[in-house]
């Protein structure tokens, strides 16, 4: 099964993605953490990307197109993946599906997660993640099971993220609702979109989400 979890900044993409990654042995594939872990390395794609990340602008198509590319080819993802982060523009959407085409494979769902401005600034703000795995906490919300511990690898490597800042928030908005939101016809044209309530939450986000996979 190969999906994409759609959605604003903040929506729970990387939230959900890690519990179906569980749950159904399909590899996410969250470009976000893959430019992070460059930008971490300090390699010449991340020097390069940083600072776009950092002011909340998008990456260039072609970078993600290559990484993307490269990735699906490998074969963890043979039986299946999650799209976290990818496609957020009409020309990557494009690219998906003719690289996609060209391997025999298809898109199952895509799964738009909706939730207010309101929730997301909220979200953004009291958001830490795992430095090692990616994996997101919030303050309030969702906090590891032990403190300062990541629930999923261990690492106590937990971070808030320089694009968080409410000046890069509002610039990462921007580019969702004038880059990324176009290519919700796109999706909804091909059959495969279907929108779930992602203010709920989040044990109720999954649940909604797993009735969408059953179908
Ligand atoms: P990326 O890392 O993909 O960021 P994003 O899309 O802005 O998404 P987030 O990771 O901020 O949010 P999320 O939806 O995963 O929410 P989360 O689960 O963490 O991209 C970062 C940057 O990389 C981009 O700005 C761009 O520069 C670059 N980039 C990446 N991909 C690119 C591409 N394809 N093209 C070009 N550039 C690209 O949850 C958020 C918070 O809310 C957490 O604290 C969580 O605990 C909490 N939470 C989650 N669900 C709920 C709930 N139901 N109720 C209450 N709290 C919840």
């Amino acid at each position: 099964m190969n999906l994409i979890l759609l959605g604003p900044p903040g929506a729970g993409k990387g939230t959900q993605a890690k519990r179906l990654e569980q749950a159904h042995g399909l590899v996410q594939l969250a470009t976000g953490d893959m430019l992070r872990a460059a930008v971490a390395s300090g390699n010449p794609l991340g020097q390069r990307v940083k600072g776009i990340m950092e002011a909340g602008h998008l990456v260039p198509d072609a970078v993600l197109i290559e990484m993307i590319e490269s990735r699906i080819g490998q074969p963890d993802c043979a039986s299946g993946f999650i799209l976290d982060g990818f496609p957020r523009t009409v020309p990557q959407a494009e690219a998906l599906d003719a690289m996609l085409k060209a391997r025999g494979q298809k898109l199952d769902h895509v799964v738009l997660m909706e939730v207010d401005e309101a929730a997301l600034v909220d979200r953004l703000g009291g958001r830490f993640s795992c430095g090692a795995c990616g994996a997101s906490y919030h303050e309030r919300y969702n906090r590891p099971k032990v403190e300062g511990v990541c629930d999923i690898c261990g690492s106590t490597n937990l971070i808030y993220r320089a694009d968080d800042r409410p000046e890069s928030v509002a610039t990462r908005f921007a580019a969702y609702r004038n880059q990324t939101a176009p290519i919700l016809p796109y999706y909804k044209d091909s059959g495969v979109l279907t929108s779930i309530d992602g203010m709920a939450d989040i044990d109720e986000v999954t649940r909604q989400i797993e009735a969408v996979l059953a179908r």
